[in-house]
């Protein structure tokens, strides 16, 4: 059903794998909205969402084993087009009537796949008759449901495709939201604009103009509160919430005195200067450092610093025109993470951003719908610098964790000079965006070393770098020894207080990404 909304809604039903917010963000990437809903669901709660096609994604089981996921069959009779992946595709051949037998040899793996020479496709249309595919499952699909055409086979499945044109109904095997599978977004395509009728009009504009009327809409007159921390996420969403009511919002930034190198003054120059934002900035460097003295052992530091935060920010909040909302930058992948739904819990992040507790805000929340690099993009498009859009992830406590030990004014100058070093080069090299993570680790030993005639006996630095895709495993970054050499000789001449550079080949686990 073509919904007055001016986009297209898919349902992803997620069947326990870890590939279905892959899926989504798939389609998100053909424009077509998606939405990954439990399978528990009831059916007539997913009709409800007005959705124009429902996906199923793979899962972990077999179909025949002990409370392996069902789904309620009435959804094959609702007259919304579906595609089954991988187990989803399983599914749907036993519920329909089709074979899925333990056949004794699973496809893992790159796997070469045929498309059936004449086969009426609608998923393949256009598509190399031989594609490599990515497959992993132990179960095979042996004969596709009465009506269905098998359109496509691998070595170990014969029904690696199937489809019921007139019922848009079609199930593969693979699994074509992978990279591994080249032509798999083609088929997700195919799926979504042939088969389903979805339209293109997911947008970053439409995704703007939306969250736009929905702020207007929550909001009404009310003044709004936003605390930025410099990282992306605070940044969209105060710049659309900015766009949604102009003056009616108000920006908090407590700088810590703990950001990286000429983060501050990005953040001023960028909300006050180019967006005209009504932006508070808390300097509260010194109250921080203050709070900090002596302090070596990681856990108090960040007790201290979050609550410090909190009340520092609860101090700039207090006097702003009674406002009655407050901003959060909470994604997508948080609202699925805790549960998913409407009224999800969000994971308490240990974020220095944190709310605190006791404030009586109602939330205004335009990112939650969006999956990170949605967020990349409408930054992007609402004129956020390339800095601040592209920013690597940073701990909420801030080079309070990157410092070893005791955090001194002049320590936190020396990591910050020697951090800019770091990311200047990493960024020449071509290689930030690719890099979860780059920085730099002060410790609290000293090293001997030699410069000129003189003895030296200073700080080593140590830098850190490691891919990743969500912080939860890591792996340290192959970087190229002519830019660690770089990194380490600039280092040492330009930064006062280092002798030594070294560079963490630990990977997460059994290291975690920070020092502390
Ligand atoms: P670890 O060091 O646990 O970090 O491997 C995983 C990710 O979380 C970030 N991190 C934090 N973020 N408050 C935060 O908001 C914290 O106390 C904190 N500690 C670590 C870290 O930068 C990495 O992205």
């Amino acid at each position: 059903m073509a919904t007055e909304r001016g986009y297209d809604t898919v349902l992803v039903v997620d069947f326990g794998a870890q590939y279905a917010q892959l899926i989504a963000r798939r389609v998100r990437e053909a424009h077509v909205y998606s939405e990954i809903v439990p399978r528990t669901m009831p059916v007539a709660e997913m009709l409800a969402k007005e959705p124009k096609a429902i996906i199923f994604s793979g899962g972990p089981s077999s179909v025949y084993a002990e409370g392996a996921p069902t789904i309620d069959p009435a959804i094959y009779d609702a007259g919304v087009p579906i595609l089954g992946i991988c187990y989803g595709g399983q599914l749907m051949a036993r519920d329909l009537g089709g074979e899925v037998r333990h056949t004794g040899s699973g496809e893992y793996g790159r796997t070469a796949l045929t498309v059936e020479v004449g086969a009426a496709t609608t998923l393949f249309s256009d598509l190399p008759a031989e594609q490599e595919t990515w497959m992993s499952h132990g179960d095979s699909i042996v004969a596709a449901p009465p009506g269905f055409h098998v359109t496509a086979t691998t070595p170990g499945t014969p029904a690696a495709a199937f489809e019921h044109p007139e019922r848009s109904l079609y199930g593969v095997q693979f699994h074509p939201e992978v990279k591994h599978s080249p032509f798999g977004q083609d088929l997700l395509k195919h799926f979504l604009y042939t088969g389903a009728g979805c339209r293109p009009t997911w947008t970053n504009t439409s995704i703007i103009e939306q969250q736009v009327e929905a702020i207007r809409a929550q909001v009404g007159d009310a003044h709004v509160i936003c605390g930025l921390s410099g990282g992306v996420d605070s940044a969209v969403a105060a710049a659309l919430v900015h766009k949604a009511i102009g003056d009616q919002l108000t920006c908090v930034f407590v700088d810590t005195g703990l950001l990286r190198q000429n983060e501050a003054t990005q953040v001023e120059e960028t909300f006050r200067a180019q967006f005209h934002i009504d932006l508070v900035h808390v300097k509260a460097a010194d109250r921080f450092l203050g709070a900090l003295e002596g302090v070596t052992e990681p856990e108090a530091k960040r007790k201290i610093i979050g609550e410090l935060f909190i009340r520092t920010f609860e101090e700039a909040a207090r006097d702003l025109h009674d406002a009655k909302f407050l901003v959060q930058g909470t994604l997508y992948p948080d609202i699925v993470e805790s549960g998913g739904g409407e009224n999800a819990v969000i994971k308490s992040h240990h974020n220095v951003g944190g709310l605190p507790d006791d404030m009586e805000f109602e939330l205004v929340e335009p990112l939650r719908q969006l999956f990170k690099d949605e967020v990349r993009a409408v930054g992007e498009e609402l004129g956020l610098p390339e800095d601040i859009v592209w920013r690597q992830p940073f701990p909420g406590p801030g080079l309070a964790v990157r410092i070893i030990g005791e955090i001194t004014p002049e320590r936190v100058q020396i990591l910050q000079d020697a951090d800019a070093v770091v990311i200047e080069e990493i960024k020449r090299a071509g290689l930030y965006r690719e890099i979860w993570q780059s920085f730099a680790v002060l410790p609290a030993v000293r090293t001997v070393g030699v410069m000129g005639d003189d003895r030296t006996y200073a700080y080593p630095l140590i830098v850190r770098a490691v891919t990743s895709d969500d912080a939860m495993t890591a792996d340290w970054a192959r970087i190229p020894y002519d830019v660690l050499e770089r990194i380490a000789s600039r280092v040492i001449n330009e930064v006062p207080g280092i002798n030594r550079v070294a560079y963490d080949i630990t990977s997460k686990p059994p290291g975690t990404i920070e020092w502390e």
